[in-house]
């Protein structure tokens, strides 16, 4: 009997790959280079199946060309490069990796809140550039994190990790979502729910957790910033799109935002260009999740899903996620 053929679009863990090896023919991108959209058209057309990563921009466009295409599997929670509706018009299943990497993002979060509000990059900066002559009493004075008013916009499961990490700096959180917690979660927490301009008007340092979609693009804009408290800290590892990138450079040249700390961006991995020229933002590429074990079982997740899509045809993750 012919095994299902896959095609895995980016470089993969080893044991990823045997894995999908035990069940199928796979043809691997050994280059991590991303495939263009004709390349990944031509490769995927003959294939049952796809392992792909967010790089890759799957469309009713793409679809036309899968004939034999059932499942595609993202090794990401966010799936704002999957069209659905054309998937399902497809009969195409499609996937996530939901529930393994909250903690390491909400980890990395947390990192940018503390180097973005203490200056961590701009000092280490300084001081590799040979400028540290001696210690100063003014020098990198940066804005402190605990008793501080922690915003959380997009109260998921990343949201809710970065709040209960905030109980260690003693800080006030408060959140806003598109639906309130429950009373329990919300104790569990420790964190109150405000409307979004009371958000906006209250937070020393706001992070933002909500996935990207239509409904979601721009969500913080000129507008929203202008609603801010002057001196307050933008966070952002979420998805570029949600964020107006243009305006939150104004924001930070021209206040009210005193420094951001970024991980994603509007048209990555392109920057804004003054991103770079400005001091009080700090900036990584897209790691939020990169810890090694977490990097590795959004693999292994997304694998799994893509093994149950072409053998049950019941994935565990499949998309749209449950209400
Ligand atoms: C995700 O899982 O959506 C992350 O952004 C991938 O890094």
């Amino acid at each position: 009997m012919t095994r299902p053929q896959v095609l895995v679009t980016r470089e993969v863990f080893p044991e990823t790959l045997d894995y999908l090896a035990r069940h199928f023919e796979v043809e691997a991108n050994p280059s991590d280079t991303p495939f263009t959209p004709a390349e990944l058209a031509e490769r995927l057309s003959s294939k049952d199946g796809a392992l792909i990563t967010l790089t890759e921009r799957i469309d009713a466009a793409l679809l036309a060309r899968c004939q034999k295409l059932k499942a595609v599997c993202n090794i990401a929670v966010g799936f704002n490069n999957i069209d659905l509706k054309a998937c399902q018009a497809r009969g195409v299943m499609a996937t996530n990796t939901p529930g393994v990497l909250d903690d390491s993002t909400a980890d990395f979060t947390w990192a940018l809140i503390l180097a973005t509000a203490r200056r961590v990059t701009e000092a280490e900066q300084y001081l590799r550039a040979g400028q540290w002559t001696g210690w100063k009493l003014k020098q990198f004075l940066g804005t402190d994190v605990h008793h501080a008013t922690l915003g959380i916009l997009g109260m998921g499961r990343v949201g809710q990790a970065v709040a209960r990490r905030a109980r260690g700096f003693d800080m006030n959180v408060l959140y806003h979502n598109s639906r309130r917690l429950s009373a329990e979660v919300e104790k569990s927490c420790h964190a109150a729910y405000v409307g979004m301009d009371e958000l906006l008007a209250r937070a020393d340092i706001l992070t933002v957790h909500t996935p990207y979609s239509p409904a979601t693009h721009h969500l913080l804009g000129a507008a929203q910033f202008a609603k801010m408290k002057p001196g307050a800290i933008l966070i952002h590892a979420a998805r570029g799109g949600v964020v107006d990138d243009a305006a939150l450079v104004e924001a930070l040249q021209r206040g009210p935002l005193a420094a951001a700390g970024l991980d994603v961006f509007e048209n990555e991995p392109a920057l804004h260009p003054d991103f770079l020229k400005l001091t009080n933002v700090v900036l990584t590429p897209h790691i939020a999740s990169s810890s090694e074990a977490t990097r590795r079982r959004m693999a292994m997740l997304a694998a799994e899903n893509l093994v149950a899509a072409l053998t049950t045809g019941k994935p565990p993750n499949l998309l749209p996620p449950p209400a």
